[in-house]
This record gives C-alpha cells, structure tokens and sequence, in this order.
C-alpha cells in the first residue's frame, strides 16, 4: 500500500494488543520498538546513547505465557542491528533469536518485524541489541512475560511492579569502546554504574559530582512490591541491596525459586531476579538503593556504584548517612559459591502451567554426552587481540548457519567444535556444536580468566547442577545438586573455578553460546549449538518467516526496502522525532515513496 507523505502517530509505550485469534489459539501483542541515538549525560557529562523509542532505556515489553509476540523494529542507527530476547526461548525458530549467526542484521533506516510465541514461559528478562557493541550505549529494556490468571503464583499477588535496570557505564561512547579493543587494549574500569538510565544519587560530594539526575523508585508505605531487577551492563558483576529492606527471591529468569530473604545479592551480566520487597520500614526517611562493583577492589572502584532513591509517599526526609555493605567476604571464598548454590528452584511451585514445575526430573536422566567449555584470558592471535572457549576464538559466518543450510551453501561454518579445551597455540575458526537433537548434555564451564564470566545459552534454560573454586575433576560430579537446581539461562562462572551446567536438547534450531562480558564476547568467545531432527520431514522446526533477510553467500536474494529517508542515506543523531504527551506518543513523519 502507498501513502504520500502520511503522517502517522504511533502509540508507543502502550501495548496495542490485537486480541486476534490466530489459529494457534493464542492472543498476540504488538510492539513498535524504534532505535535512534539520542544525546544524554547520565554521568553528567552529554553523550550519545541508543534510545528506544525516544526513551533511555527503553519500555518493558509486558506479554503473558503463550503470547504471540509482533515487534517490528525500526532501525534509525547508522549501523546494522539486531535485538536479541535472552532467555526468551523462541521455540523451534532460531530465525528470530536477533544474534549474527542465524540472523543476517536490519541494516540502517529499514524495518523488520520479529514474531515468536513465549510458549510456556513466565519470567524476567531483558532485550538488547546484539551487534557492534551497542549494547554499552543502550537500546535495552525489561521484558516480563506475566503469568496467566489460571495458574497461581507461588506467593501473595504483589500490590505493584517495579523493573531496576543495573549496569555499569562508560562516558566513552560504544563506537570509542569498540576501538579501544580492536586496538587490543582492555577497556579499563567503568565510569560508574546507571540505576535506570541515571547515574547516582549525591550520597557524597566527593565522589558524586553536583547536577547528575538520579533514579527515584515512589512507593505506598505498608505495600509489597515485585521488583524485577537486570544487570543490563557490559562487563561488572554488581551487588545489589536496598537499605533497610529485605529482599526476598522469588524468581530468576523465568523459574520460581526456594522463596529466601537477602539483604543483598550479586547479580552478573546478563542475569535477571524477581524480590518481593514490602515497605515496612517507618518513612522517617529516603532508602538508598545500591547496585555496587564486585570481585574488584572495592577501595579502587568506590565510583563505579549506582545509586538510587526509593521514596515512600509519607517519607519525612532525604536518605541519609553511609550506603548500606556490601557483603564482607574477602576472606571467605565460600560465600558466593555458596550463596550461589542456595539459589534453588521451588519443585512444586507452579511455572507457566498449573502443574509442579519440577517435574521434569533430570537427576534420573542419563547424560548423553559432556562438553568442557574453557575461557581464557585474551590473547594475540594473527595479531588481533582475541577471546576463546576451548582455545578457539569465535567469527560469525558469512551466511547465517540455518539460511546456508537451508540453501545449501557449503563450507560457511564447521561442526567440529572441541568437546575439551584444544591443546596448542588457540585459533580464529567458524566452528561449532553439534548436538544430539532430545541429548541431555553436560557443560563443564571453566573459567581461567582473570574476571568473573557469566555465561549464556539461547533457547535454552539449564539447571546449574554445581559451582565451585579450583579445576573440576572426574569426581566434582558427586556434589552435584541433582534434585531442585536452579534451572536458568545466565549463570556466573568464577574465575579459577568452575560451573556445571545440564541442559536437554529439545529445541530445534543454531542457538548461541556466549560469554554476557560484552568485551569477551566481542573477542569471540561464543559459538553455536546446531540441534537438527534427523527424521526426515519432520515438522518439529518452524520453516523460515516470510520476512527473513538474506546476506552473505544469498545477499543477492534480499529484495531492497523502501527506506523512510531519502535512498539509505545514513542518519545521524538529528531525528524527526518529538516528544510528545509526556513521552507516551512519539509522532513519526513517514513518507512512503
Ligand atoms: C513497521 O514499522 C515501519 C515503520 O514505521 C512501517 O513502515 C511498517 O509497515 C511496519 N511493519 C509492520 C509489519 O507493522
Ligand atoms: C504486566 O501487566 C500486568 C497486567 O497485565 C500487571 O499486573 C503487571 O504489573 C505488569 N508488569 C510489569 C513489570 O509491568
Ligand atoms: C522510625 O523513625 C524514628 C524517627 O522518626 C527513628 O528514630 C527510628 O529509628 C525509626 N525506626 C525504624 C525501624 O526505622
Ligand atoms: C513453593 O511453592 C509453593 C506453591 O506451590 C509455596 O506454597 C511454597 O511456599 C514455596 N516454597 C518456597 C520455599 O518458596
Ligand atoms: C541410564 O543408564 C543406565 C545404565 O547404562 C540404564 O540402566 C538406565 O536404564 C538408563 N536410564 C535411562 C532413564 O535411560
Ligand atoms: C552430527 O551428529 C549427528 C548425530 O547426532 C551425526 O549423524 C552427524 O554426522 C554429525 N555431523 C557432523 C558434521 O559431524
Ligand atoms: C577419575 O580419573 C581417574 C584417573 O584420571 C580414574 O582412575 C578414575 O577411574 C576416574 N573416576 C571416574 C569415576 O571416572
Ligand atoms: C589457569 O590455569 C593454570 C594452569 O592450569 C593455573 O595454574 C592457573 O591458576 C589458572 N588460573 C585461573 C585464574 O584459573
Ligand atoms: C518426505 O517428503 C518427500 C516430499 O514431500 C517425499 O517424497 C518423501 O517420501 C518423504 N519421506 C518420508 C520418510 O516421509
Ligand atoms: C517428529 O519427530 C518426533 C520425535 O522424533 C515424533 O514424535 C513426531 O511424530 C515427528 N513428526 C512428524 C511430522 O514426523
Ligand atoms: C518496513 O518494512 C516493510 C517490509 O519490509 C516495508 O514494506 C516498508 O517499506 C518498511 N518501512 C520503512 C519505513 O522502512
């Protein structure tokens, strides 16, 4: 359809829901979701950051088990993009996972719509942008896929929500960062941390410079609140408390847990957790809420902390005196191994459906095959400096994985992914995973790095079985917790030691494996897992959307888009976008030529 010079108003934040009917039964959500630059100084000094439609972050995208998911994403970066849903299982369709290997990315000024089901799923997670290191400017926001009515929670319906977005920040924008590591250079200690977009309330003027907006979390006095709480960061593990308040775990990326109170908790790259938190302190004042460095030297890194404010509705005053401690553990090695491990999920407790999420029992399931997957401190390889699982350092292939085998395109990536550590010098290679389609595999994660790692599966959830300091051996498997692990899809790997990992290979498709460390990830520590159904014409994946975008070895099949600015020209940070009605609407010229 063509329309001259129409000028169109979009709702934005607000969820049109088209309660259609598909023949799947389910009701779909739609979304727009546009990214543009915008200049912000959360750090107090201005800076161009990724905004989502106008907003940084961006708006949480609140679906329900079973959805039918419609995001059409407009990309008004100078760059290509593409959004990745961690944690968000895309059953049986890698095409819309949004990471280069089975997408091919949205280039500038077009359109493309993702569609997936979040089929039993509840949960907290987050979407990102995946390419080119973008996710250090932004363009993030929370993702909560709410439970159906029919299946009770396991605690009291909460009065409200409340999404936290941790991260640590750069004043460099992400295209400087990006420099500095293809230069080989490490990026060096963040600038801060940003609660929200913001940067930290002045708890003290030495460390705070005057004029930087913070983050002000209102709430009812005597309520209980389900606060939905991501490290969205690039790189730092952050611990996370609210002075005076007690924290009770509930959930973490899209499982019940044991219910269990913290007065804090470390909460790594990529990782996202649900508390209950009831306001039951006496209002004689503001709370502080925290989000500071961890597995650093606390005294060197005192400015990377955020630094937030919850305000009850009958507060008397500001929040005062000293930040709440952190956990003082420097000579207890087994306080976060064991504060790990705590972390279990409730077996009988309800998930997305009314049975007992637990009964998937895995502790009976013969492993079928066990991968060791090492990371290493960076190196120079062929003169780059790089990162490696298992001594290989990770490029994407031309053509993404399932589009090549789709179209038979030969020798665009390998299947010959090491199941231990290579031995001699590491290498650059397209190689990856072949799984067993219905495997229950074991993943030894090592950790020789320097820095605490957290590791990431895509499409996949696992039970993280064990985690301990030191080398894993034949016998570290008899303290492994077989029973009610924590089953999830971002887990912390420490450095010196190790985590175990299960995982049942029931979902068809290329699905990433990657390190959350933005910079390690960057040097190309990640690969893929390809898990086919070798019975012919078998239906179990979805055949590829009618969308998809071709590049590499196919770029001659990618039809052009019509682009909203003149013949692809590339934007930069002037966009025709204005805020309006207190930043609900957003009004899009759009000309279609
Ligand atoms: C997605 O948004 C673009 C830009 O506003 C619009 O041109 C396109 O029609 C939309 N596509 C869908 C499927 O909604
Ligand atoms: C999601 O929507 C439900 C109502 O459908 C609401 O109760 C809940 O608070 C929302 N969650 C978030 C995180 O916004
Ligand atoms: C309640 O407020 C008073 C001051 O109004 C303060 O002295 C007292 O410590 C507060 N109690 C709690 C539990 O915070
Ligand atoms: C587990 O879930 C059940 C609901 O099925 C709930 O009653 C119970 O309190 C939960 N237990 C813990 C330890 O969280
Ligand atoms: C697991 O392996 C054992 C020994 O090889 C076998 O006896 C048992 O039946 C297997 N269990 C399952 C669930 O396949
Ligand atoms: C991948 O594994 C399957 C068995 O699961 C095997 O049949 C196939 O030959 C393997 N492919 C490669 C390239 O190794
Ligand atoms: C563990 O390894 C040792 C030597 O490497 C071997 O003797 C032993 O049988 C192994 N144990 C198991 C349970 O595999
Ligand atoms: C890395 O591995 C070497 C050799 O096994 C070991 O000596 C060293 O302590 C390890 N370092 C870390 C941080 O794991
Ligand atoms: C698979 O489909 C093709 C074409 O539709 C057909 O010729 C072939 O017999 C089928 N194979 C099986 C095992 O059903
Ligand atoms: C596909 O494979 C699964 C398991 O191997 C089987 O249960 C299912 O019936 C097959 N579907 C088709 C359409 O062949
Ligand atoms: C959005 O994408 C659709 C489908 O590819 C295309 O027809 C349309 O022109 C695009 N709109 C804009 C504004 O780029």
């Amino acid at each position: 359809m063509e329309f001259l010079g129409t000028i169109m108003l979009r709702l934005v934040l607000h969820v049109a829901l088209l309660f259609s009917f598909s023949f799947a039964g389910d009701p779909f959500a739609k979304f727009d979701l546009e990214l543009s630059f915008i200049t912000a100084s959360p750090l107090g000094y201005p800076q161009r950051v990724i905004a989502v439609n106008g907003k940084f972050p961006g708006p949480t995208l609140n679906v329900t088990t079973n959805y039918n998911v419609v995001v059409n994403v407009t990309n008004k970066l100078d760059e290509n993009l593409l959004i990745t849903w961690p944690g968000v299982q895309m059953r049986r369709s890698s095409w819309q996972d949004g990471v280069l290997g089975t997408n091919c990315p949205i280039p500038p000024n077009w359109n493309w719509t993702y569609q997936f089901q979040v089929k039993d799923q509840i949960g907290s997670f987050f979407y990102f942008p995946s390419l080119n290191f973008q996710r250090a400017a932004g363009g993030i926001g929370s993702f909560v896929i709410t439970n159906k009515n029919e299946v009770p929670l396991p605690f009291n319906t909460p009065d409200g929500d409340i999404v936290i977005m941790i991260g640590d920040w750069y004043i460099r924008n992400h295209k400087a960062l990006r420099k500095d590591l293809d230069a080989g250079k490490e990026l060096g200690m963040p600038d801060g941390v940003l609660i929200n977009g913001k940067g930290p309330y002045r708890y003290s003027n030495t460390l705070v410079q005057d004029g930087i907006d913070h983050e002000t979390i209102r709430v009812e006095p005597g309520k209980t609140y389900r606060i939905h709480v991501h490290n969205v960061g690039i790189s730092t593990c952050l611990n996370f408390r609210i002075q005076n308040h007690n924290l009770l775990l509930v959930e973490t990326e899209g499982y019940y847990t044991e219910q269990q109170s913290f007065t804090s908790l470390d909460i790594h790259v990529g990782q996202s957790y649900s508390f209950l938190v009831t306001m039951d302190q006496n209002a004689s004042n503001d709370y502080y809420i925290v989000a500071s460095a961890r597995f650093v030297n606390q005294e060197l890194w005192q400015r990377v902390t955020g630094v937030a404010i919850l305000h009850y509705s009958n507060s008397k005053g500001k929040a005062t005196g000293p930040l709440p401690d952190p956990p003082n553990d420097v000579y207890d090695k087994s306080f976060v191994v064991n504060q790990a491990l705590s972390i279990r999920q409730n077996v009988s407790a309800s998930g997305s459906r009314a049975n007992p999420q637990g009964s998937f029992h895995y502790g009976s399931i013969n492993v079928t095959d066990r991968y060791m997957l090492r990371s290493m401190p960076p190196v120079v390889i062929d003169g780059k400096l790089r990162s490696t699982f298992n001594g290989i350092s990770f490029v994407n292939p031309n053509t993404p994985v399932r589009l090549a085998d789709k179209f038979k395109v030969k020798g665009d990536y390998k299947l010959d992914f090491p199941r231990r550590p290579l031995r001699g010098p590491p290498r650059i290679d397209r190689s990856s995973i072949n799984g067993t389609y219905k495997g229950f595999v074991e993943i030894i994660l090592e950790n020789n790095d320097t820095v605490v790692q957290s590791f990431h599966m895509d499409g996949y959830s696992f039970f993280v079985v064990g985690m301990a300091y030191g080398e894993w051996t034949n016998t570290s498997s008899t303290t492994y917790n077989m029973y009610n692990a924590i089953f999830r899809c971002t887990t912390q790997v420490l450095p010196g030691g190790w985590t175990a990992i299960m995982v049942s290979l029931d979902n068809v498709g290329v699905w990433n494996l990657r390190t959350e460390n933005l910079d390690r990830w960057y040097l190309g520590q990640e690969t893929y897992m390809r898990i086919v159904n070798p019975e012919e014409n078998n239906t179990t994946e979805l055949a590829a959307p009618d969308n998809v975008l071709y590049c590499g070895a196919l770029g001659y099949k990618q039809k052009p888009q019509r682009t909203c600015s003149s013949s692809g020209s590339t934007i930069s940070g002037k966009l025709p976008i204005k805020k309006a009605l207190g930043g609900f609407f957003v009004l899009l010229a759009i000309l279609f030529l």
